[in-house]
């Protein structure tokens, strides 16, 4: 049986376990430390596993995605998809009523999740992410809550 619940401090190893084989750009332990005390995170557990991380910010009425990884083995079978939508299903019930988010251009998997969540693409932020000797431009995106 699968299940959506909080992540916390004592989920901090799991997480990094996760997100260094799962996501090429990892967040790293200070931000993963700082976001399960500080945000709000979320974890997707399959019989007993956890299978995938996510972290939401709150301000005002603004949820920022800060992060979604869904283990490599799990991927494509409706994972991310799921935690996301109860994600921001729960950040709903703190008072949130609208989704803004970033992704990599080249990350063409989380742009189509994204896409098909709702989610409108609003621009282009220059050279935002790290890559390589250089740097990425960021896709911003936005829906509002309930997505549809
Ligand atoms: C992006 C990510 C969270 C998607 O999770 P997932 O569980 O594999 O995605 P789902 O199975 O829920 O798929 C949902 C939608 O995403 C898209 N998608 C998923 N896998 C895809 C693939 N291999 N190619 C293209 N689109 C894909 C599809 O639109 C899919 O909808 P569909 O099944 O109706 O076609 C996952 O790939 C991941 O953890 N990536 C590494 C970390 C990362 O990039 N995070 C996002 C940071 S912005």
């Amino acid at each position: 049986m699968s299940r959506v619940a909080m992540l916390g401090i004592q989920h901090l190893e799991q997480c990094l376990l996760i997100e260094a084989r799962s996501d090429p750009h990892p967040w790293g332990r200070i931000n993963w430390l700082r976001s399960l005390r500080d945000d709000h995170c979320l974890g997707y557990w399959d019989e007993g596993e956890l299978l995938a991380i996510s972290a939401y910010s709150l301000v005002l009425d603004e949820v920022s995605l800060l992060n979604i990884v869904v283990d490599t083995n799990s991927r494509g079978s409706g994972v991310g998809r799921h935690l996301l939508i109860e994600g921001l299903e729960w950040m709903q019930q703190f008072g949130g009523h609208r989704c803004l988010l970033e992704a990599r251009v080249s990350n063409t998997v989380a742009r189509a999740l994204y896409r098909k969540l709702g989610f409108a693409e609003d621009g282009i932020r220059k050279k935002y992410y790290p890559l390589g000797d250089g740097f990425e431009d960021a896709v911003l995106m936005s829906a509002d809550l309930p997505l549809l």
